[in-house]
Formats: structure tokens, C-alpha cells, sequence
């Protein structure tokens, strides 16, 4: 099945926002595969966001990613990288429609709450750098035929 990499970031955790964001993974349907929390190494903010290293905003993003605590996820499901992006909504909150994450509960770009993978191989990348092989749980739950429209 799909998975994506979802954090919440620094401002997200700060702000009490751990329960709501899960929250809304759960109820949209997803299944959680694993979770944790840390801070952030500069070095592994600048992997995670490589692809943005050339960008004038990237040392500014990296001091936020690391700036405290973030929670780290994997959900699983039917098309949960697109529909996890949905259920975030666009980069910047002022754009982001209401009943979004971002655009429920963001103001500006560089404090945007969550993180969520752009494509099913950035999501096996990030999956990766998070955690460990060890720690992600095999499991279903008992109600997916209640989600899920099997064979
Ligand atoms: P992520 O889910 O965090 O990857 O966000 P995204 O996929 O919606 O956007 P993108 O990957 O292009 O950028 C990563 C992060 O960099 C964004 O979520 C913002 O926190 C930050 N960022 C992107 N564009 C800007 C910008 O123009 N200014 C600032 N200050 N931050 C930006
Ligand atoms: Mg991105």
C-alpha cells in the first residue's frame, strides 16, 4: 500500500497542534505505520529539503525545521501522498482553503505546521531518513473494510 512521510513541524508542536493534525489523518481514513518525535540536526534538515538547497529561503528553513520538537509519521493508504497534500493544503496558508490544515490554522510560509511528501518515491526517500527499519509497525486495523473497497 502507499505511505507518505508526514512531520509536524516546530510551530505545529508548539502550538498544541500534534493531536488536531493526527487527528485528521485518522478520521480521513489513514493508517498510522509510525511515530515519533525529536529534534532536528541541521545535516538532516539539509537532506530532507535538498532539493531546495539553492533556494534564498532554505538556511531560514532549515533554523525552523531544527528550531524544537517535530513529530514524525507514516500514514498508509489509497492515494495518501496526493490526498495527504490535500488534507494540508498549499505551501503558503494564506492561499490554503479553509478545512486545510494550513489554512485552518497558518499565517505565514515560513511557519506552515506540517510537512508532507510531494511524490510516492520522496515519501520512500524521506520514510528512510526518519526512521529506522525497525520502527515502523506492521499492522491493519480491523475496521479497513469500512474504508477500503478490498479485491
Ligand atoms: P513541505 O511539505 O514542508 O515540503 O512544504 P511544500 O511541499 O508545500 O513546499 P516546498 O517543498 O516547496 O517548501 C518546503 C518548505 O519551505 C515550505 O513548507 C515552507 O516552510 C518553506 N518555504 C517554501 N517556500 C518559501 C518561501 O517562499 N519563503 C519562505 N520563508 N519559506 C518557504
Ligand atoms: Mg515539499
Amino acid at each position: 500500500a502507499e505511505s507518505t512521510y508526514i512531520m509536524v513541524k516546530p510551530d505545529g508542536v508548539q502550538r498544541g497542534l500534534v493531536g488536531e493534525i493526527i487527528s485528521r489523518f485518522e478520521r480521513k481514513g489513514y493508517t498510522l505505520k509510525g511515530l515519533q518525535m525529536c529534534i532536528c540536526d541541521k545535516a538532516k534538515a539539509e537532506e530532507h529539503y535538498k532539493d531546495l538547497a539553492g533556494k534564498p529561503f532554505f538556511p531560514n528553513l532549515v533554523e525552523y525545521i531544527c528550531s524544537g520538537p517535530v513529530v514524525c509519521m507514516i500514514w498508509e493508504g489509497t492515494d495518501v501522498v496526493k490526498a495527504g497534500r490535500n488534507l494540508i493544503g498549499v505551501t503558503n496558508p494564506t492561499d490554503a482553503a479553509p478545512g486545510t490544515i494550513r489554512g485552518d490554522f497558518g499565517v505565514e510560509v515560513g511557519r506552515n505546521l506540517v510537512h508532507g511528501s510531494d511524490s510516492i518515491e520522496n515519501g520512500a526517500r524521506e520514510i528512510a531518513l526518519w526512521f529506522g527499519s525497525e520502527e515502523a509497525v506492521e499492522w491493519e486495523p480491523t475496521m479497513t473494510p469500512w474504508i477500503k473497497e478490498l479485491n
